[in-house]
């Protein structure tokens, strides 16, 4: 009986040891873990064959280089034709007592249906609410299940024009207000005083008309930008991963390509404007203006940060030695000045991603670096760092130990375990690196605000041009000459 035991216990071990030996191999076999250049998410697609694919999260899109993900703003929907809709969740217990919807858009159009959410296939109620707009009017109708109410503006809106609506109920009670005007009351019939909503919230029509009601305009979808839809205070995310889409475009500005030339990155901004990051020696409105010298010298504002990629710096820093000068200016006491490191994902070792960094923190300069088998600090405070003029920070790696100095103040330190060499992403970045917080493990979340004016890798090889080398350069808005 004993001895059953023992052998089913062992056996059970025997089990889970090749089970987990399995799995891991499996896992440190594919290429995502061996060697990925994916800056935020990495696919294995065949393991056999060492495949893998690039993704970029949401609100990022994958740069040509089919690694790098550069930003790319969600888009809003664009209803485009009178029978498109966006299908959104349910509001279901959201709103029975209370309903505040408001909603920014541009109409294209001045009949068809905004909003409509009540009926589903399965549902018994007659309970809805419904947005049109009818002959330039916004109409608010709602039916508790006892008689709808209706509501229309006093004043027509204008054709292509940006339009904000408030429409809310209490009870049976309602009041629609257009663009901020003192608004009109109105009340739904009978005796129902609370909204039971069954189906989903439609953006345009409904995918069958012949389930809402019969009011005109309402068989068709308004069209037009759709910028924002806020219910009961919750903003509703229009491009989450259960919205659906029907004949929808994109009325992000930045969508297809955007406005911005010479590399400038497009950000949306409020009510389908944008706003074009451009590179060091472009400037204006869509960066189409050629600075007649390109500027030495890269001044981050808070959230830019520059990338280089090319081979002469990446292997100046990853490897053995990590060796360089680096020339700064800081304006604030916090801030991530340099990193080089392994993708985010996955982190195989147990001890975190292999890195290398040097930041500001609360005034005191810090190099932190781990080669897979644990982090080194070096501290070191400099007291007339922060005095506006430039200071040259060296930051020299051999293998596991590392130094770092400014001035006459200096530091080092030996990292822990056997790790020598130190992989990375093949990626530097100066002043930043987007995500911060999770590609840096939580290590870092403030981006450098300040000047940096050279960068030498003394003993390996180039003299580094900022503003000329990099590969992305993000909110670098104000170069200076010098
Ligand atoms: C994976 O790669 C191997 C080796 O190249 C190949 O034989 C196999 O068909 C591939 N599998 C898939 C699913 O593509
Ligand atoms: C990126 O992937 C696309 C499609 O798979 C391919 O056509 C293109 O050549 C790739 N680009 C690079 C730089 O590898
Ligand atoms: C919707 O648009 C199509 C094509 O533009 C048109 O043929 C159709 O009559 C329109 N339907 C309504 C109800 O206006
Ligand atoms: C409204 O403006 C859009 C875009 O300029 C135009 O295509 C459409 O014909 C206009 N509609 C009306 C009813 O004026
Ligand atoms: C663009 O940069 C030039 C200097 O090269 C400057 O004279 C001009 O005012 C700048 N324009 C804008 C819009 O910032
Ligand atoms: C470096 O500074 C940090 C934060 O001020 C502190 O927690 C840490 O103990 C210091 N490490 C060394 C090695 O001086």
């Amino acid at each position: 009986m004993a001895t059953t035991t023992i052998y089913s216990k062992l056996l059970l071990t025997l089990t889970l040891w090749v089970a987990f030996t399995a799995i891991r191999n499996n896992l440190v076999s594919g290429s995502c873990a061996r060697r990925s250049g994916c800056e935020q998410i990495c696919v294995d697609v065949n393991i056999t064959s060492g495949e893998y694919s690039c993704q970029c999260r949401r609100g990022y899109k994958l740069h040509t280089d089919n690694e790098t993900c550069v930003v790319s703003p969600v888009p809003k929907p664009f209803l485009t034709a009178n029978n498109s809709y966006v299908e959104l969740p349910s509001l279901s217990d959201l709103v029975p007592i209370q309903t505040i919807i408001e909603l920014t858009m541009k109409p294209t159009s001045l009949d068809g249906t905004i909003l409509f959410t009540g009926y589903s296939v399965l549902s018994q109620t007659a309970d809805f609410i419904l947005l049109t707009l009818e002959g330039g009017h916004v109409v608010f109708r709602y039916d508790l299940g006892s008689g709808p109410a209706e509501i229309r503006s006093l004043q027509s809106i204008e054709n292509n024009t940006w339009i904000s609506i408030k429409a809310s109920r209490w009870g049976r009670v309602g009041v629609l207000r257009v663009n901020g005007d003192t608004g009109v009351v109105g009340l739904s019939l009978g005796t129902a005083s609370r909204l039971n909503l069954k189906g989903y919230l439609y953006l345009g029509r409904h995918p069958s008309p012949c389930l809402m009601p019969q009011f005109a305009s309402s068989s068709i979808s308004v069209t037009g930008c759709v910028e924002k839809v806020v219910i009961n205070y919750q903003t509703l995310d229009l491009n989450g991963p259960q919205v659906k889409n029907f004949i929808v475009d994109n009325c992000s500005p930045c969508s297809n390509g955007g406005p911005c030339q010479n590399g400038g990155i497009c950000k949306d901004s409020t009510l389908g404007n944008y706003m074009c990051l451009c590179p060091c020696g472009f400037n204006n409105t869509n960066c189409e203006t050629a600075q007649d010298r390109i500027p030495r010298i890269a001044k981050f504002t808070g959230d830019g940060y520059l990338m280089y990629t090319d081979d002469s710096i990446t292997r100046c820093v990853q490897g053995a030695r990590t060796s360089f000068l680096l020339t700064i200016k800081p304006l604030s006491t916090s801030g991530l000045i340099f990193w080089s490191g392994q993708s985010t994902f996955p982190s195989v070792s147990g001890h975190g991603k292999q890195f290398i960094a040097l930041n500001l923190c609360d005034g005191m300069l810090q190099l932190r670096f781990n080669l897979g088998t644990g982090d080194a600090l070096v501290n070191v405070s400099h007291p007339t760092l922060f005095d506006g003029n430039y200071h040259t920070i060296r930051v020299q790696r051999t293998g596991n130990r590392a130094s770092l100095s400014v001035g006459r103040s200096g530091g080092m330190a030996i990292s822990p375990g056997s790790g020598y060499y130190l992989r990375t992403n093949r990626k530097v970045y100066l002043g930043a690196v987007p995500d911060m917080w999770e590609v840096t493990e939580g290590r870092y979340s403030t981006s450098f605000e300040g000047c940096l004016r050279t960068w030498i890798f003394e003993q390996c090889g180039p003299v580094v041009m900022l503003t000329r080398d990099f590969y992305v350069a993000a909110n670098i808005e104000n170069c200076l000459f010098g």
